[in-house]
């Protein structure tokens, strides 16, 4: 990192860590200065008290997020590609310099204002990955609003629920969507929400397909209103601590929390962790295929990349479309240098074989980033060795929507340093994790495995949740009083390399998306014949985690198992989305459950993984019900092999 040479007496990567955690201030308030625009100064570089919950970074200090990952790029490089746009159909590519993305970002900033959009509003985007939904994330940066992108694969039923809780005013979308070579009816899915969303007064439409939609009065033409717009909007001072945007995420409750990022200690999180974890340098070109919808397109398909001045790519299509070499030909066609992707899709692709990879020129690849959710080292090896042809480091990423960015990664260290197949390893500047035990001591030592918690405040971490501080607290820091709690587990090696083991709570993870057990549950029990549920997430080998629901019917009712399977799933896809989609639904009599009445996830858990060893059962009510469960999903195993 070019500013260690501003901190005294650091050599070397470890030392630069060493003093990034000991001297917080200097390390952060140094960053802050150098890698950010500021339009009047911060004057305290942190305030942060884990008890209350209060995060705040460079208080007093104004700036605008736009004016950074826009503005002073253009003064330099107007013409630099900002954004390449990887349609659906291959070969049709579209790219956007920075001159282009702030005239896009300025008219729909200037359109937004004309609704009656300003500061401390919130819009809410329901957009696939392109130019116009980066440049309307941009546009509320401009003027002062808060985004909430929804991902356009949530359904009406989500959507609503996240609209109604940032009781958004204005709605983002296109007419259609198109993704894997289908047509998806987003306009329709927009409509179906705001009829139950009287905050709603506009819904902005833009026009991804030629079809043409019915449009209400409450609808607005965006291409359109947007090119009788002024290309200049003035950007609005925003307080460091003013809120940049909400993303909401499944945690251990049916209701999916709204975690709040703001401006300056985000931008600057995502921004020096995009450069410093993938050795991002000018002129190349970083592939994330995340969507937009996520996180981690948010942090380095948008945020990171272009706060640094990159070329990034939005990726709008599926790793099999049209067929599996997709995201070879694209880093062929674009010359991507930097790959980021989800082990899931790895997984899959590993599959059709390596034909698919090497049909492709991959030589303009440097760094291969994966994300989401723990990497076996199968995937790990075939990445390594088939895709980056073993000449490009492969950088597991650890980290959450709660974090901003990336907080574990075997990159930055010193040069050379070994990379372990599997593992996040390494934590990032004014990263501290610790581990504890079930008492909430902390484990000492190197090799321990226990909850992974964050000791020290670091700037990109989310400030609160909208409308629910109170739930904040209780679940990042009651947990273990002084710490940052991430839900996660961790094991630590000998060396000090840390290894994730994944959730240690009621979150699964399926194909790197969050999905509470009791959001599924609330669904189900939806379900007129259901009487009781038990969702769990088990280990699948494509997916990382697969859905199983167990249900016990209401009595005396009769049903057919496949009407019955066929009925869940489309509950929760309309009410969830079509991922959280069950893979099997078991009917069974009785659940087991301790005396006190609590379902035994973790023992279903292990009948579906067909584990010899159940644990201890002496603290069940009635441990024969468990074999009861086996046998029937004996039963259900072998009518879906037939
Ligand atoms: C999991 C995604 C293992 C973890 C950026 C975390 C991972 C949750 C990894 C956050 C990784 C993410 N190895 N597990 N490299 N990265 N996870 O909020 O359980 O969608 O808590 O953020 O994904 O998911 P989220």
């Amino acid at each position: 990192m070019p500013e260690a040479v501003a901190f005294q007496g650091v050599t070397d990567h470890s030392g630069l860590h060493e003093f990034s955690v000991r001297e917080t201030d200097t390390f952060w308030g140094t960053l802050a200065h150098q890698r950010l625009s500021w339009i009047s100064p911060f004057n305290t570089v942190q305030n942060c008290d884990f008890s209350q919950g209060k995060i705040k970074w460079f208080e007093s200090g104004k700036l605008n997020v736009s004016v950074n990952c826009l503005d002073r790029h253009v003064h330099t490089y107007p013409e630099r590609v900002a954004l390449i746009w990887e349609r659906d159909e291959p070969g049709t590519e579209v790219k956007v310099t920075y001159r282009e993305l702030l005239e896009l970002t300025c008219r729909l900033g200037n359109l937004l204002k004309r609704q009656g959009v300003g500061k401390g509003d919130c819009v809410t985007l329901y957009l696939p990955p392109c130019p116009l939904a980066v440049a309307s994330m941009l546009a509320c940066a401009r003027i002062g609003a808060a985004h909430n992108v929804v991902f356009a694969g949530f359904s009406a039923g989500a959507l609503a629920d996240r609209v109604r809780d940032t009781q958004s005013s204005t709605v983002i979308t296109v007419n259609q969507g198109v993704r894997g070579g289908k047509v998806i009816d987003l306009k329709k899915t927009v409509d179906q929400a705001v009829q139950n969303c009287p905050s709603v007064r506009q819904v902005l439409v833009a026009m991804r397909t030629e079809n043409t939609v019915v449009m209400t009065d409450r609808d607005v033409p965006l291409e359109e209103e947007m090119m009788k717009e002024n290309v200049v909007c003035d950007p609005v001072a925003m307080d460091s601590e003013d809120v940049l945007f909400l993303l909401y995420t499944s945690g251990s409750t049916g209701k999916p929390k709204g975690l709040v990022h703001t401006q300056a200690g985000y931008l600057l999180y995502a921004s020096i962790t995009h450069r410093s974890v993938f050795s991002y340098q000018d002129g190349d070109v970083f592939g994330c295929m995340a969507d937009i919808g996520w996180i981690t397109g948010h942090s380095y398909s948008v945020y990171g990349p272009l706060c640094n001045g990159g070329t990034t790519v939005l990726f709008e299509s599926t790793p099999v479309y049209p067929d599996p070499g997709r995201y070879w030909e694209t880093v062929e066609r674009l010359g991507i240098s930097h790959f980021y992707g989800a082990p899931t899709a790895i997984r899959l692709l590993l599959k059709y074989g390596d034909e698919w990879v090497q049909k492709y020129d991959r030589s303009s690849l440097k760094t291969l980033g994966s994300v989401g959710e723990p990497i076996n080292t199968e995937a790990w090896d075939w990445y390594h060795q088939v895709v980056g042809d073993g000449r490009c480091p492969v950088i597991d990423t650890w980290w959450q929507t709660e974090t901003g960015g990336i907080c574990i990664a075997p990159r930055p260290s010193d040069p050379d340093s070994e990379i372990v197949p599997g593992m996040a390893m390494r934590p990032f500047y004014g990263i501290k994790p610790t581990l504890l035990d079930a008492k909430g001591e902390s484990l000492p030592g190197c090799e321990s495995t226990g909850a992974l918690c964050i000791s020290l405040a670091w700037p990109g971490m989310a400030r609160t949740i909208h409308n629910d501080h109170q739930r904040f607290i209780e679940t990042y820091f009651q947990p273990y009083p002084g710490y940052f709690f991430t839900g996660d587990g961790a094991h630590r090696t000998k060396e000090g390399y840390y290894q994730i083991v994944g959730r240690l709570d009621d979150v699964i993870n399926v194909s790197g998306h969050r999905l509470g057990t009791a959001e599924l549950e609330d669904v189900v029990s939806l379900c007129p014949a259901v009487a009781e549920s038990a969702v769990i997430g088990y280990s699948h080998d494509i997916k990382g985690e697969g859905v199983g629901v167990f249900v016990v019917l209401k009595r005396g009712v009769q049903i057919d198992q496949d009407v019955l399977a066929q009925q869940l799933r489309e509950m929760v896809s309309r009410n969830i989305a079509k991922y959280a989609s069950p893979d099997f639904i078991q009917v069974v009599r009785r659940l087991p459950k301790t005396r006190s009445g609590k379902i035994m996830r973790r023992i279903l858990r292990k009948v579906v993984e067909q584990k010899d060893d159940l644990g201890d059962l002496s603290t069940l009510d009635d441990s024969e019900v468990v074999y009861e469960v086996i046998r029937g999903h004996q039963k259900l195993r072998s009518k879906q092999q037939d």
